[in-house]
């Protein structure tokens, strides 16, 4: 069998780089995507992983903007093959109480966390439709399930996520296709180290773990996600955020 081609959308980034390294030590060839302005930060990520033994492919992109991922696809698409694994893992913040919130802060995150989804994946799909095989694996986080004060855009965005999925995944399940979330919690990533120390600690101390979680923690599912054997999961979303929301 050819080596399957996965591609992770901020895959250099705090949970993002744990996926591409779980998934390439699985044996997928990965293709890390990138900010565009992050060029630098990639090329001396992509350096450090060779040091480690780990060859990625990098993709330039704004998740954000149609066009942008059509070029980005299509240039994964010559230089490495067709993409028959899609983790939708970019996102960004703009943390505001509602009152303070501004429009730019709203559609931002909207932008970059939810018209993403659609930008990316919609580029990918009908290559794992005429194959007949695929995984697709969104983001999304416990606060879209929630929701978390300051984060109305956020929860908006992330709620929105698992929406997309439950719908694809029902569309291209006769193609072999599978469609899943994951919402992680907390996570140890830069993302959360810019929550205010005094909030931070808050939150840890409403987590029944007593800890935040690991970006390794996350991709250990995406890897299971991925697997041959994970054939028949689809339209599901995943909770891994150490008891912080526990439902069914
Ligand atoms: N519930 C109720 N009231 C709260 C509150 C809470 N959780 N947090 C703060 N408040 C109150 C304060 O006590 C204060 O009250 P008073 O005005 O009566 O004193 C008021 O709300 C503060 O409101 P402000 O608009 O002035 O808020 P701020 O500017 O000080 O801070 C914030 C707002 C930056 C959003 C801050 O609340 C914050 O950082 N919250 C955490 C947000 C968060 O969890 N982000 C997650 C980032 S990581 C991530 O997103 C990854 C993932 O998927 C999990």
């Amino acid at each position: 069998m050819t080596q399957r081609i996965a591609f992770v959308t901020g895959g250099i980034g705090g949970i993002g780089s744990s996926i591409s390294q779980e998934l390439a030590r699985k044996g997928f060839k990965v293709v890390a995507g990138y900010y565009p302005p992050e060029k630098d930060l990639a090329e001396k990520w992509q350096a450090k992983q060779r040091e480690q033994g780990l060859e990625f492919e990098l993709a330039s992109g704004d998740v954000s903007s149609y066009e942008d991922c059509e070029k980005m696809i299509k240039d994964i698409e010559s230089r490495v093959g067709p993409i028959d694994i899609l983790v939708n893992c970019a996102g960004i913040t703009r943390d505001k109480t509602f009152r303070k919130m501004e429009l730019g802060h709203w559609q931002a995150v909207m932008a970059t966390n939810l018209n993403s989804v659609f930008n990316v994946t919609r580029q990918v799909v009908d290559g794992m439709l005429e194959r007949n095989w695929g995984r697709i694996i969104n983001i999304s986080s416990v606060n879209g399930q929630r929701g978390q004060f300051g984060q109305t855009n956020y929860s908006a965005a992330k709620a929105g996520v698992h929406g997309f999925t439950m719908a694809l995944a029902q569309e291209v399940a006769r193609k072999g296709i599978t469609v899943n979330t994951i919402s992680p919690g907390y996570i140890a990533t830069e993302m959360t180290q810019a929550i205010a120390e005094e909030v931070r600690q808050q939150i840890v101390a409403q987590i029944p773990a007593g800890r935040m979680g690991t970006p390794e923690e996350v991709a250990f599912l995406v890897g299971i996600l991925c697997d041959e054997r994970a054939g028949y999961i689809t339209g599901v979303n995943y909770e891994i955020n150490g008891g912080l929301f526990i439902s069914f």
